[in-house]
């Protein structure tokens, strides 16, 4: 039966009903390893996560939001940095404890929606999020930016990677509800992105993720933009 709308949550759940169920989808995304996905194919982190340590980012406890394989999440591991990686996929998490074991490095994996996700306030230096953030509807944005804001030490830092217009469709927020669909992600401009983070944050590197050619050790695609995001 239809829940009647009392409250917030009550809004965002109906919300979610127009559109589909991403759990399923996304154990489903993981079952055939050997698909032709840019990121199943590549063991190692993105060039720009990479760049951003390189030139100083040292953050003492991470957290990566959609962990997938756990590319990410291994590298940052390895820097020396405590993580907490979470995904809403078994598949996934099963895939990326496999890598953490390969790759001797301890990470604390939790499998659950970021939603769902029970952290201490204030309590990450960094938050990373490489291709989660353009799969949310419209509506979970907002709660997404809070538990960011929440998570976030003051003047910690947010690296996302997300699509341009060259990797998905730029869908708008109210045509995503007319047709029911996100239809494999949103595509943002430069400017849809940068208004998201235009409250309570700072951008500080903001670019076209390069490309790498594989087989090399980083990931890259030019189909996505990566920043890196003070939290003021
Ligand atoms: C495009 S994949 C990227 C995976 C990984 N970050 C990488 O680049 O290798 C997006 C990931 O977000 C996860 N995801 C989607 N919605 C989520 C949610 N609400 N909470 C946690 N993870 C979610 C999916 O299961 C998937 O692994």
């Amino acid at each position: 039966m239809d829940k009647p709308i009392l409250n917030y949550e009550d809004l965002l759940e109906m919300l979610d009903h127009f559109l589909r169920e991403p759990k399923e989808f996304w154990e489903n995304f993981y079952i055939d390893r050997n698909k032709e996905i840019p990121f199943f194919k590549v063991k190692g982190p993105d060039e720009n996560l990479v760049e951003y340590f390189e030139k100083g980012l040292a953050p003492k406890r991470v957290l990566e939001l959609g962990c997938g394989p756990g590319r990410n999440a291994v590298y940052m591991a390895k820097q020396g940095c405590k993580v907490d990686a979470l995904d809403i996929a078994e598949n996934a998490i099963k895939w990326a404890k496999e890598r953490a074991k390969e790759e001797v490095v301890d990470i604390n994996f939790h499998c659950l929606s970021l939603f769902d996700f029970d952290f201490k306030p204030h309590s990450y230096d960094f938050i990373y999020d490489c291709g989660l953030f353009h799969h949310l509807a419209p509506h979970r944005r907002l709660t997404y930016l809070e538990i960011i804001k929440k998570a976030l030490k003051k003047d910690g830092y947010f690296g996302i990677v997300c699509f341009n217009t060259d990797g998905a469709l730029d869908t708008s927020d109210w045509e995503v509800y007319k047709e029911g669909s996100l239809k494999g992600g949103i595509g943002y401009t430069e400017r849809r992105l940068k208004e998201v983070f235009s409250n309570d944050f700072k951008i500080i590197n903001f670019r076209k993720m390069k490309k790498t050619t594989q087989p090399d050790d980083l990931f890259g695609e030019d189909f996505l933009w990566v920043g890196l995001i003070e939290r003021l």
